[in-house]
């Protein structure tokens, strides 16, 4: 079990090991979408990228980046929400 901070939101969160923390925000209210994410979310299914955040710190507590993920993203500490555990 860990805490995952929100930092943009000030905001602290129990997680399990093993936690989804695209759920976990949205558990929380935390709205980590932008405009066309909210309209056009995949829900989860890791097909869109729409639920990237940023990782300030901690990166080492997370599952390794898997094949979709490294082919959305650019920049290493940026992640697909539903792809990570903390
Ligand atoms: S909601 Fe589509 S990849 Fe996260």
């Amino acid at each position: 079990m860990g805490n995952i901070n929100f930092v943009k939101e000030n905001k602290e969160v129990v997680a399990a090991d093993g936690a989804n923390l695209r759920l976990k925000a949205m558990e929380n209210g935390i709205d980590i979408y932008k405009v066309w994410g909210k309209m056009m979310n995949c829900g989860g299914a890791g097909q869109c990228g729409t639920c990237i955040v940023e990782i300030t710190e901690g990166m080492e507590n997370l599952s390794p980046l898997t094949d979709v993920e490294s082919k959305i993203l650019k920049k290493s500490r940026i992640i697909i929400a539903l792809l990570v555990k903390p």
